[in-house]
């Protein structure tokens, strides 16, 4: 499952584009400001109909023009499929095959996207909710029940949490359905993770971390007791405070070393390769359970990284099966021989270079 066409038009600096992407490796020079990181922004709206650097989506319409149009399609070996999304003061318009839909949930499930920046050792050093969303990415993609279960515990923990702040005295009677539906999210969230950490290990000895990093899942409240007994003893606490201090909303994944926060002990670099064995674990545990390849977009690979890891990564990220998208501005960059394409964007344009 690969991009082989991809369109571009009136998103940031990328007037009106078209290339045809490698299924494998694919490398993007230019220089700051050439249009990289919006390259790598299009493709992720096509996966996840929003963008990653950016809250509105509005922003990254083109200065002075009304829309962006991104359009992907992909060769399915058996069956193409396409994918647009378009984007104006008036909403979202996305088509898949060209049939409207009105659920970005479809998009993703079309299409796993996966991105590192620069920033993403932010993923160990912010709050739990970037992990949590990460860890739902991937559970959302092998489990198709997930979404479901999700909704329900979302929808009534508005509702509790409402009573909470109203004081109403009537938060206990969404308890039940909390239990129902918060308890199937944590087992899916417990065996998808049990995966991803079996690989995550391998993936940083392949990295040569030489870390001694644990990795603990936290379901979001203590093992010791169950979840109607955390929300029916704690009713008068929630009261309290008026809202739900625990529950499957608080869960998290945590990263030590000799049991302190790796935030506190661990380099910037080794928390960015520690990110990338993540990045890899997930992709892998989603391939092999969803039987769907994610594409994998890397901006600014030598940013912040220094030379032996830039080629450690590059060295990974030739073993995977997966289309991949890597940034950079270091024309001195060295894929090797496993880059498929290489690409070159100056000014909005992305031209094809011969490998
Ligand atoms: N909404 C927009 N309309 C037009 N240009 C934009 C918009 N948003 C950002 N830009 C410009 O797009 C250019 C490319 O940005 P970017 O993709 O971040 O470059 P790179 O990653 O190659 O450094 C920048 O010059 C930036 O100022
Ligand atoms: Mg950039």
């Amino acid at each position: 499952m690969a991009f082989d066409l991809i369109r571009i038009s009136g998103l940031r600096n990328l007037t009106d584009c078209e290339f045809a992407p490698h299924k494998g490796l694919n490398l993007v020079h230019g220089e700051n400001g050439s249009g990289k990181t919006s390259l790598l922004e299009a493709i992720y709206i096509l996966g996840r109909g929003r963008s990653f650097r950016d809250k509105q989506l509005l922003n990254a319409v083109q200065r002075g023009k009304h829309s962006f149009t991104v359009f992907g399609k992909k060769d399915l070996q058996t069956d193409q499929s396409t994918i647009g999304v378009s984007y104006s003061t008036n909403g979202a318009n996305v088509r898949i095959d060209g049939e409207k839909v009105t659920k970005l949930s479809m998009l993703a499930k079309a299409t796993p996207i996966h991105i590192i920046t620069p920033r993403s050792q932010e993923i160990i050093e912010n709050g739990s909710s970037i992990r949590r969303r990460l860890l739902d990415w991937g559970v959302f993609h092998v489990e198709p029940s997930y979404q479901h279960f999700s909704s329900r515990y979302h929808r009534a923990l508005c509702q509790r949490n409402m009573a909470l702040r109203a004081n109403t005295k009537t938060a206990a009677i969404w308890n039940k359905e909390l239990v129902e539906s918060g308890s199937k999210m944590q087992e899916l969230r417990e065996n998808y993770f049990i995966r991803v950490k079996e690989e995550f290990f391998k993936q940083l000895d392949y990295l040569e971390v030489g870390l001694d990093l644990e990795m603990a899942f936290y379901r979001g409240w203590s093992r010791e007791r169950s979840l109607q007994e955390v929300l029916d003893e704690g009713i008068a606490g929630d009261e309290n405070r008026r809202f739900t201090r625990m529950g499957p909303h608080r869960a998290d994944i945590l990263f030590r070393i000799n049991s302190k926060n790796f935030d506190k002990w661990g380099s910037r670099g080794q928390m960015k390769l520690a990110v990338f064995a993540l990045f890899f674990a997930q992709a892998k545990v989603i391939s092999a359970l969803a039987k769907k390849d994610t594409v994998l977009l890397v901006d600014d690979l030598s940013a912040e990284l220094d030379k032996k890891n830039v080629k450690k990564i590059i060295e990974q990220l030739s073993f995977q099966k997966n289309q991949i998208f890597i940034t950079t501005s270091d024309d001195q960059l060295s894929i090797g021989r496993s880059v498929g394409k290489m690409f070159h964007v100056e000014h909005g344009l992305v031209s094809e270079l011969g490998v």
